[in-house]
């Protein structure tokens, strides 16, 4: 029987993906669970759980985007011998007040602070790879990204350094226990800027325009989101133009002992792949 085995959640997703991908090259043993997974694993069909949870005794968790399900999961996972998990949450969660962005993460910070495991989250701020996929990569090759932000830079984190944060901190019980890291990049760009390394990089026209919140949240709506998931983002960019996520921190260098990469340097990369050409 292996008894140490590491559970990945969201093992499809931006950072599962990548966090199990370097498990599986420091030869940990790793179980990835999802809804599409091998191991089936659904937020909204706790029945499954403990099927996933059987021999885990680490886990990294992406939460659901409901606040709730977290709370049940972590009882379970302790029952079932779990003993520390590192949870995915948002930069400034701490400032984020009673806005409708985010109660999801807040919720299962909550669960996890509440829990007897050894607990770490992470907090990143606004991936770079939001910009070659989703939801930015199509309206950037098309010519024109159109967003309810200004003057008020954000300081974007390479997916990349998220998984590498994320898998050092799984690789290395005791280090981290209680500690919360907002993982941001070296420097914060408002998302003009963003565009504009972007256009001249690759070389194409490509133009950042501002609008009000409620033209964003109607254009999501008409592009095809629900209401709640449109109304959603919309907040976030609501709490990004009031500056609490603006801040950089020191906190990717001080697990990995290196400084974060650059924005730059994702628009270097997603240009040679060809990410917003059309
Ligand atoms: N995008 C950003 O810039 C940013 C920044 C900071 C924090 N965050 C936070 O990061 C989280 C998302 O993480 P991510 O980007 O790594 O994931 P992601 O790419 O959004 O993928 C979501 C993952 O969860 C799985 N999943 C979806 N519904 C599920 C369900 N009902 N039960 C079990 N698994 C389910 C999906 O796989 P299946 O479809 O196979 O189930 C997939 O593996 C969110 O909480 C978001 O708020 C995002």
């Amino acid at each position: 029987m292996n008894d140490d085995i590491t559970l990945v959640l969201g093992a499809t997703g931006n950072t599962g993906r990548r966090v199990a991908a370097r498990l599986r090259l420091r030869e940990t043993p790793v179980r990835t669970a999802s809804r599409s997974s091998p191991t089936p694993f659904d937020w909204f069909h706790p029945a499954g759980w403990d099927r996933v949870l059987r021999e885990v005794t680490t886990a990294y968790v992406v939460p659901p985007s409901v606040p709730g399900p977290v709370h049940d999961f972590v009882m379970r996972a302790e029952a079932a011998g779990m003993r520390r998990l590192v949870l995915l949450s948002g930069h400034g969660a701490d400032d984020w007040g009673d806005s409708a962005f985010g109660r999801h993460m807040r919720s299962a910070e909550d669960a996890v602070r509440g829990s007897t495991l050894e607990w770490t989250i992470l907090r990143p701020s606004n991936f770079d790879q939001n910009f070659d996929g989703p939801p930015f990569r199509v309206p950037l090759a098309a010519g024109e990204l159109a967003l309810p932000a200004g003057a008020v830079p954000e300081p974007f984190i390479d997916l990349e350094d998220v998984a590498d944060v994320a898998a050092t901190v799984l690789s290395e019980p005791g280090r981290h226990a209680g500690r919360v890291y907002e993982l941001t990049g070296p420097h914060a760009l408002t998302w003009a800027e963003a565009v504009e390394l972007i256009s001249r990089a690759s070389g194409l026209p490509i133009a950042y325009r501002r609008v009000s919140p409620a033209e964003y949240t109607a254009t999501l709506v008409q592009e095809g989101w629900s209401e709640g998931e449109a109304q959603e983002l919309t907040e976030m960019f609501v709490l990004l133009e009031r500056g609490v996520t603006a801040w950089t921190t020191n906190d990717v260098a001080t697990v990995l002992g290196r400084a974060p990469r650059t924005f730059e340097d994702f628009v270097l990369r997603a240009t040679a792949a060809k990410a917003w050409q059309r």
